[in-house]
C-alpha cells in the first residue's frame, strides 16, 4: 500500500536530514523503502525503489529545470533565451546542446589520463606514508587533493592555484543540498561564493580566449561549431559544475571506499592480491555507499508512480541510496560484495543527466583504492565511525584516519 499521510514519512525523512544520523543513514532509507512512494507534504514526494527510480530518471515528464520564472535581468544563454543555470539543471533541448559540447571536449582529454592519475596517487601517498608505522587521514592526504588535482590538470590550472579551487569546491557544494538543511547565513554566504567564483574565473577565461592552449577551457572556448559555442556565462557555470560535480563526489568515493575496505578486511586482502578486482570494488562502493544519495526533479504532468498519482508541478526526490539497497534488485543488499552479479547501481543517475564524469571518477577511485590496499601495511580505522561533513546530498566523512604498521 502507498502512504498518503505526510507525517510518518516526514519524520523518517527528517531523520535522514538530521546530521546525527549522517554516519549511517541506511536504516532510515530502509524504513522509507518499506513503501515505494511517500508524500512528504502537499507538493513533495519521495521515491524509494530501484525500478521506479530507473524509470523516472528516463521519463521526459520529469524536469530537472528550476520551474521558477526567470530573472528578467538574467544574461542570455547561447540559445538566445535567458540563462537558467548549469546543464545539470536544464532540460532538453538546450541541455543536450551544452552537454554535447562539453562531452566533445571532455571525453578525449580524459581517455589517456589513467597513468597520470596513478602517478598523482603515488605522489600523494609518498608525501604522507613512509616505511615506519604511522597514521594517515585518507581524506586530507588523498581523497581531497586527488580530484582537485585532476580537474586542475584538465582545465590547465597551474598547481599553485589548486588550493583556491579546493576551497571553492568545498564551499560551492552546499548549493546542491536541500535548502531546508541550510541556515540563513549559509544561504547568504553561498550567493557571495558563487559571485566570487565567477569573478575569479573571468580573467582566466579571457586569458584563454586571447591565447588558447590545449586545455579544456580553451577547447570549450574555441573549438567546434561556433553556432553552438558556449558564451562566457555558460562557460563559467559549466566549469563550476565540473568542479562541484567532479570534486566532492570523488572525495566521497575514495573515503567511502576506504571505509568499506577497512571494515571488510577479506575484500581488502583480495584486492591486495588481485588489483584487477579494483573495478568491481569501486562499482560496489558506488552501490553500497553512494557519494550522491539522492536527486530531485519536478513533474511537468500528472504521473503515476507505483499506483500513486503524483500531480504536475510537484517535487520528487529519487532516493538513489535506497534504490541501491533495494532487495528486489540486489541480493543481500546490505552486504559489501564486489563480485555480486549484475551490479546496476544508481550512483551515477540515469537518462539524459547520467554522470558525464563517470569514467573519470572510476579511474580515480580504482587508482586510489588499489594504492591504499597495496601501500599500507595492516591498515585499520583509528576512529569508527568517523565524523561526517554536514552535507546530506553529497554525503561523506570529514576525515578517515587510518593507522598502519612499518613495512618489514
Ligand atoms: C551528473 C554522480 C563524478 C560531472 C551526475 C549525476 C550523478 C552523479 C548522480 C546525475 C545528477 C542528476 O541526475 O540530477 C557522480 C558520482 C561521482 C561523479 C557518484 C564520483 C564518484 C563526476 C566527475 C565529473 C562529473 C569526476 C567531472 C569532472 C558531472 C556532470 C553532471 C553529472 C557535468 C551533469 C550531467 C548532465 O546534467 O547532463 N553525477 N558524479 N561527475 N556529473 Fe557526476
Amino acid at each position: 500500500m502507498t502512504s498518503t499521510h505526510p507525517h510518518p514519512a516526514a519524520t523518517a525523512y527528517g531523520r535522514l536530514l538530521d546530521h546525527s544520523n549522517r554516519h549511517n543513514p541506511y536504516p532510515h532509507f530502509a524504513e522509507l523503502a518499506k513503501e515505494p512512494v511517500h508524500q512528504l507534504d502537499e507538493h513533495n514526494w519521495l521515491v524509494t525503489r530501484h525500478a521506479d527510480i530507473t524509470a523516472l530518471l528516463r521519463d521526459p515528464r520529469l524536469s530537472a529545470q528550476n520551474p521558477a520564472p526567470t530573472d528578467p535581468d538574467a544574461p542570455l544563454g547561447s540559445d538566445g533565451k535567458p540563462f537558467r543555470g548549469p546543464l545539470l539543471m536544464l532540460d532538453p533541448p538546450h541541455h543536450d546542446t551544452l552537454r554535447q559540447r562539453t562531452m566533445d571536449q571532455f571525453v578525449p582529454r580524459i581517455l589517456g589520463m589513467r597513468p597520470r592519475i596513478e602517478a598523482m596517487v603515488a605522489d600523494l601517498l609518498d608525501r604522507h606514508v613512509g616505511t615506519g608505522s604511522g597514521e594517515i587521514d585518507v581524506v586530507a592526504a588523498l581523497a581531497y587533493p586527488l580530484p582537485v588535482g585532476v580537474i586542475c590538470a584538465l582545465l590547465g590550472v597551474p598547481p599553485e592555484e589548486e588550493p583556491v579551487f579546493h576551497s571553492f569546491a568545498g564551499r560551492l557544494t552546499r548549493a546542491l543540498d536541500p535548502v531546508e538543511t541550510l541556515t540563513e547565513q549559509e544561504i547568504t554566504q553561498l550567493a557571495v561564493t558563487q559571485r566570487d567564483w565567477r569573478a575569479y574565473l573571468m580573467p582566466m577565461i579571457e586569458q584563454r580566449r586571447a591565447q588558447p592552449g590545449t586545455d579544456l577551457i580553451s577547447g570549450l572556448l574555441t573549438k567546434g561549431d561556433p553556432a553552438t559555442r558556449m558564451n562566457t556565462v555558460e562557460l563559467a557555470v559549466t566549469l563550476g559544475l565540473l568542479l562541484i560535480a567532479g570534486h566532492e563526489t570523488t572525495v566521497n568515493l575514495v573515503a567511502n571506499g576506504t571505509l568499506a575496505l577497512l571494515r571488510n578486511p577479506d575484500v581488502l586482502d583480495r584486492l591486495r592480491a588481485d588489483p584487477d578486482l579494483a573495478a568491481a570494488v569501486v562499482e560496489e562502493v558506488l552501490r553500497y555507499d553512494p557519494p550522491v544519495q539522492m536527486n530531485g526533479r519536478h513533474t511537468t504532468a500528472d504521473i503515476v508512480v507505483a499506483g500513486q498519482v503524483v500531480p504536475a508541478g510537484d517535487h520528487v526526490q529519487l532516493l538513489l541510496a535506497a534504490g541501491n539497497r533495494d532487495p528486489r534488485r540486489f541480493a543481500h543488499p546490505d552486504r559489501f560484495w564486489p563480485e555480486r552479479p549484475g551490479n546496476a547501481h544508481l550512483a551515477f543517475g540515469g537518462g539524459v543527466h547520467y554522470c558525464l564524469g563517470a569514467a573519470l571518477a572510476r579511474m580515480e577511485g580504482q587508482a586510489a583504492l588499489t594504492a591504499i590496499a597495496s601501500r599500507l601495511s595492516n591498515p585499520r580505522l583509528v576512529v569508527d565511525p568517523p565524523p561526517y561533513r554536514p552535507n546530506m546530498l553529497l554525503r561523506g566523512p570529514e576525515e578517515v584516519r587510518v593507522g598502519y604498521d612499518a613495512v618489514t
